[in-house]
């Protein structure tokens, strides 16, 4: 995690860094710091907690801020030592002549402060980055070249990194590393930017280099150096950046977590446009790139990815399942990478992930490619690692999401799910759910009008929210397809309101569960008609037996059985197997609007972060 940022040009450094980290927070935001250099000159402030404390440090530095035309910056999520002042980045070598910027871990920062340690470095921090500060100060000593001196450095350092560095002895540049950990060139006229992560430059330019691993790069004001690891200068591939500045504003809306789910119906059209051309049409999905015959030969599908997306990809194991016809086996990345899994030629591995740079499904898409199967990747981000490992490339086209909560990304792998497990299934000439594969698509279609409508009337939600935002503990519930929506329901109450929520299997409630209810506990259950609405409704009455205070979630519930709810969301019907779709925008709403009522810091809670770039 981490956000880092560069700068060299003729405007105030102070400025584009700043404003850049502000569009990094969603990496972390534990502290903040900055490196300004001018003339020979270095300084450096930073500040514990969120970036607004290392703006208000700046207020009172403006005579070096307007005099600063070079800078790095970062923005912190901590994995070695607390998110102290001291641990905060930039740091700096035993002279200061060297300051860093650090995105990643280095795995052998022990071993390496060992050695550091007994050339004499004083360590003043916690920090693994500290370490790569005094080492590459050190190939300085050798080399009297920044550039050389990182050369040398990297191939020392085990783990992931991407490095800014600046030194006083060669104020007319910023030199930069990668590798496992993303950063991005952006190209402008007589300035150059660096970034993590593109909303922190594209308001400047919408031209960039993307480093690839074990690239070195030296970025002047009117130059750009890369070299690959053999340190051979290699030539620059400048790419056209894919975000419009006006995706990172807020639109008016109190949250990006709320103008992001009201983008939802726009997000599926999106999706849908040019791949489901009408219910009796074959999806086409032109970016999967197995032919009819290969994926006949598939004899199973493995889902890896985390959080969000591995909800995703639960839901995505129903459909394959029923429409294609092919074992699906749904794991979390971090699961997958430390065991003995077996995947072929014959293995469709299908990555989800709405960064595209999540480590451990990383991780775990690099040691499936060894075995020849066929990967997939479903993200939100063609720019991404992910994307770059990728046999086939289905986009998800959700636009830039910047609510740490993922919200309109999810709606979104779900869709591509939907389309996929169609497209298998036509491709291999099922037709026991022809009638239904029919049907769905016309709800394919028309659902963007429904979650339009169902989020014109949210006025229920709120004032349910209202009521339950003081509970301490809930529990979600439901059955089938789903089960997932219950997960996710759940992970989106406790990420923003940390609200301690569990999902279960509306089953699985007897089976330990049930011992937690009483009337301190909320149960949320998700009804629709279909082959589990009885059994679910019947798990509702064993929670209401415990006092349970229970909430329904439900496309119908018989008068008969109204007086069994606390509470009602009545949701549009759709069918069963859609329903994943249209249950989950209810429950980012209910997440959503008990969080705000709670007051909290809806877009960046704490101690999460949007892309976990770390294993
Ligand atoms: C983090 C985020 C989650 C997200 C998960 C996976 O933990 O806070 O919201 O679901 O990473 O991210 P990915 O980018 O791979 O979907």
């Amino acid at each position: 995690m981490c956000g880092i940022i560069g700068y060299i040009g003729d405007k105030k450094a102070s400025d584009i860094l700043i404003s850049g980290l502000s569009h990094l927070e969603y990496r972390g935001y534990d502290s903040a710091g900055i490196a300004l250099m001018h003339g020979k000159d270095i300084d450096i402030y930073k500040a514990e907690g969120k970036l607004v404390n290392l703006i208000e440090v700046l207020k009172t530095k403006q005579d070096v801020c307007e005099k600063s035309k070079i800078g790095i910056g970062h923005i912190r999520w901590a994995t070695h030592g607390l998110p102290t002042t001291i641990n905060a980045h930039p740091h700096t070598c035993n002279c200061k002549n060297l300051t860093l910027v650090h995105n990643g871990i280095i795995e052998n920062y022990q071993e390496l402060k060992e050695e550091l340690l007994a050339k004499g470095c004083i360590f003043k921090s916690q920090t693994d980055t500290e370490v790569a500060a005094h080492l590459i100060a050190n190939e300085y000593g050798k080399t009297n070249n920044l550039l050389k001196a990182m050369q040398n450095a990297v191939k020392k350092i085990k783990g992931a990194f991407a490095f800014c560095a600046i030194h006083k002895k060669e104020p007319d540049r910023i030199v930069v590393a990668k590798r496992n950990a993303p950063l991005v060139i952006g190209v402008g006229q007589n300035e150059n930017f660096i970034a993590s992560d593109i909303p922190a430059i594209i308001e400047y330019t919408k031209k960039a280099i993307y480093l690839s691993d074990h690239q070195v790069g030296v970025v002047k004001k009117d130059s750009i150096e890369i070299y690959d690891e053999n340190d051979s200068l290699i030539s620059n591939k400048i790419e056209l950046l894919p975000f419009e500045a006006i995706a990172i504003s807020k639109m008016g809306y109190k949250h990006f977590m709320l103008k992001e789910i009201h983008e939802q119906g726009d997000v599926i059209r999106n999706i849908l446009s040019g791949k489901l051309i009408s219910p009796k049409d074959s999806i086409v999905l032109e970016d999967f790139k197995l032919t009819k015959e290969q994926i006949n030969k598939i004899k199973r599908v493995q889902i890896i990815a985390c959080g969000t997306s591995l909800h995703a990809g639960l839901v995505g194991k129903y459909i394959i399942e029923k429409f294609a016809k092919i074992p699906t086996d749904v794991e979390p990345s971090s699961e997958y990478i430390y065991r003995d899994t077996i995947a072929d030629e014959n293995t469709l591995v299908i990555g989800i992930s709405q960064s595209g740079e999540t480590a451990d499904t990383i991780s775990a898409i690099k040691q499936v490619k060894e075995n020849n199967s066929h990967i997939a990747i479903i993200t939100n981000r063609t720019d991404s690692t992910m994307a770059r490992l990728a046999d086939s490339l289905l986009a998800i086209n959700a636009g830039i999401e910047v609510s740490v909560a993922a919200t309109k990304s999810y709606i979104a792998q779900l869709i591509s799910l939907y389309l996929l497990a169609i497209f298998l299934g036509e491709a291999k000439e099922i037709s026991c759910y022809k009638d239904e594969i029919i049907n769905l698509k016309q709800e394919l279609i028309k659902l963007p009008n429904k979650i339009e409508e169902l989020l014109e009337h949210t006025e229920n939600i709120k004032t349910i929210a209202k009521k339950y935002s003081s509970f301490k503990d809930f529990i979600f519930i439901a059955r089938g397809i789903n089960y997932p929506s219950a997960l996710e329901g759940a992970l989106k109450l406790k990420e923003i309101s940390y609200i301690n929520a569990t999902g279960y299997g509306a089953g699985e409630l007897k089976h330990g569960p049930i011992a937690m209810l009483d009337s301190d506990m909320p149960v949320l259950a998700i009804l629709n008609t279909g082959i589990v609405y009885d059994k679910v409704l019947s798990n509702c009455e064993e929670a209401k037996a415990r006092q349970a205070r229970l909430i329904g979630v439900a496309d119908y519930i018989a008068p008969k059985d109204k007086d069994l709810f606390d509470d009602l969301i009545m949701i549009p019907k759709v069918s069963d197997t859609l329903s994943p779709a249209v249950n989950i925008v209810v429950l980012q709403l209910l997440a959503y609007y008990i969080a705000e009522y709670l007051g909290k810091d809806v877009d960046q809670p704490r101690n999460l972060a949007k892309s976990v770039t770390v294993e």
